[in-house]
């Protein structure tokens, strides 16, 4: 278990970097500059909460979420890593991989100037981690908290083999009311349709919501824009070394099944993923290394 004091000791800084023990005693970084404010757990470097200064919270968490040492939490954004859904051949092996029940440390904390704060995380791989994930294949997330959220996770292959890996930043964006918004920057887009039995279909025009949605949209590396005129707000997501796009939203039935949504918690979500899934999966070559980077960043709508 982190030592929060020692956190606070050396990484600290006062009313501005601020490590706590949270919900379940999991441990937790307050970040709070000039153009934001930040939580992020350390099981997981997972971000829980950015609001830009004087703007309502981008990012859902949702209000039953569960903290547990080990159990992935609702919400934030999830870490899928080093794969994305259910592992390719072991089927009791953990969904999205082991990243986002795993202890990261922290590496650093720098205040870049009074708007923005960096700070880099790297994963811990428990015991079972290294039985699932038999590869020297470090994982560090950079996160950048200002005006703009960007988060970039680092895969480094130190091995002497190729290495594959499929992997998600799963960001929960907050929404008025998922079936007013609308995603652009995925017309024309090949998508895999989950929730129809896999089948390869073409989106036209921008993606809205009326029933469950969990699509990994092919050859999608531009910028994707959440409409949300309930907040009069545009979110802007772009994205580096993904060229897929997962968009998930359970609807009524499913997260029913969850004990971690409330009634109707699907209303005020959408997941927008930068990932790398289906036959987008990475070749890490020995020596080298591979980025996955997300930008957030919210404009107000006239
Ligand atoms: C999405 C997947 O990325 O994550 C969905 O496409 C999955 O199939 C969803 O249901 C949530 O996964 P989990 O493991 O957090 O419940």
């Amino acid at each position: 278990m982190p030592d929060i004091d020692a956190l606070n000791t050396r990484f600290g800084v006062t009313d501005r970097v601020t490590f706590a023990r949270g919900p379940g005693a999991l441990a937790t970084v307050d970040i709070t500059n000039v153009s934001a404010q930040a939580r992020i757990a350390l099981q997981g470097a997972q971000v829980l909460h950015w609001a830009p200064a004087g703007a309502a919270p981008v990012i859902w968490l949702s209000p039953t979420a569960k903290f547990a040492e080990g159990r992935a939490i609702r919400g934030g954004i999830p870490i899928c890593w080093p794969w994305f859904g259910p592992h390719p051949s072991e089927t009791t092996y953990p969904a999205h991989g082991f990243a986002r029940i795993s202890h990261w440390e922290v590496v650093a904390v720098e205040s870049i100037s009074d708007g923005e704060t960096r700070l880099l995380f790297r994963l811990i791989p428990s015991d079972a981690a290294r039985a699932w994930w038999p590869h020297a294949t470090p994982a560090e997330l950079h996160v950048n908290i200002g005006k703009r959220l960007s988060l970039e996770l680092v895969t480094k292959n130190l091995g002497v083999a190729p290495v594959v890996i499929s992997q998600a930043l799963h960001t929960y964006f907050s929404v008025s009311d998922v079936r007013s918004v609308h995603v652009l920057g995925l017309d024309g887009s090949p998508y895999i349709d989950k929730v129809d039995g896999g089948k390869t279909k073409l989106q036209k025009g921008p993606v809205t919501f009326s029933a469950e949605t969990d699509r990994i949209y092919l050859n999608s590396i531009g910028e994707n824009i959440l409409v949300d005129r309930g907040l009069k707000r545009r979110l802007r997501v772009a994205k580096t070394g993904s060229s897929s796009t997962v968009i998930w939203n359970p609807w009524i039935q499913k997260s029913a099944k969850m004990d971690d949504f409330v009634e109707s918690g699907y209303v005020n979500m959408v997941c927008i993923e930068a990932a790398n899934a289906a036959d987008d999966a990475v070749t890490v070559a020995p020596g080298e290394e591979h980025r996955l980077g997300v930008v957030y960043a919210a404009e107000g709508l006239t």
